[in-house]
């Protein structure tokens, strides 16, 4: 017997870096599953064309500009959600990337910096602002995006990245425990090598195929509607007795 699509109907979604790959798919997700969404991203013609295409198959969503290295967009933009539709009751903090090198020794102590906030002081930031709301209301469910290379030592990832996202990891372990008695459930997914613009989008086909065929153990490269599937389903009532899991959603590259 297989269980029914998880219903968003009332409920509202906040996604960050929902203008491209895995948090525009997540944005796409939580729509078609009836929430209202407000996409937070950087770049607002990324951003504005996923709203669009929301609201093109009938959804509800709202663009607001945001920096998640800036606590005063981060906060505006959850005033501006619950300012519009009164609630917030699900979160997709996801914005990350690499800024910093491979080796730490080519590093600047700015480039650890901006690193270390960009994946992890982030998602801090976007929790400090959406956990309050949602206590007030009785619950609500985040989601963080960490990475595979959080778990393992991955030679293409870039050293303070990987530090950052297993940083992640263990503030959503904290965060799903200390908040779970106020009814707020705090997961993670954690993607392998996923096809997005900003991870493959200046790689040739062949050239994804071979580098996810050595990463994972499922010979190829994971696409956003798969972790956003995992996301949906970690806010949903089917996963009401998980808080404080990293979900690896890496075709087996943590096992492997
Ligand atoms: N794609 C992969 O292979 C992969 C693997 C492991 C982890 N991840 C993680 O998944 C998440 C999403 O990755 P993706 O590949 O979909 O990225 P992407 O580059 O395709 O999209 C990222 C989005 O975030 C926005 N953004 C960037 N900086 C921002 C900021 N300061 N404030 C707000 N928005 C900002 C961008 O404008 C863009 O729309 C990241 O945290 C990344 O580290 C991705």
């Amino acid at each position: 017997m297989s269980s029914p699509a998880p219903n968003f109907e009332g409920k509202v979604a906040m996604i960050t870096g929902g203008g491209s790959g895995i948090g525009r798919a997540s944005a796409q997700a939580f729509s078609a599953a009836g929430a209202k969404v407000l996409v937070a991203d950087l770049d607002p013609i990324a951003g504005e064309a996923c709203v669009a295409d929301l609201r093109s198959r009938g959804g509800i969503a709202l663009f607001v500009r945001t920096d998640v290295t800036r606590a005063e967009d981060v906060d505006h933009a959850v005033n501006l959600a619950m300012q519009t539709w009164g609630r917030l009751d699900c979160a997709h903090n996801n914005v990350g990337g690499g800024v910093s090198h491979l080796d730490l020794l080519d590093d600047t102590e700015a480039q650890w910096l901006r690193t270390l906030d960009l994946n992890l002081v982030s998602i801090w930031r976007c929790m400090k602002a959406q956990l309050p709301p949602m206590i007030t209301a009785g619950g609500g469910a985040i989601v963080n995006t960490a990475a595979a290379a959080a778990f393992k030592v991955v030679d293409a990832a870039p050293v303070a990245y990987s530090v950052a996202k297993a940083g992640v990891v263990h503030l959503t372990r904290i965060a799903g425990v200390r908040y779970a008695a106020q009814g707020v459930r705090i997961n993670a997914v954690s993607p392998g090598l996923t096809e997005t613009p900003g991870a493959t989008g200046s790689l040739q086909e062949h050239e994804i195929r071979q580098a996810a065929t050595a990463l994972h153990a499922i010979p190829r490269a994971g696409q956003p509607r798969e972790l956003a599937d995992a996301v949906l389903w970690l806010c949903s009532d089917a996963a009401s007795f998980i808080t404080g899991v990293t979900l690896p959603v890496d075709g087996g590259m943590v096992a492997k």
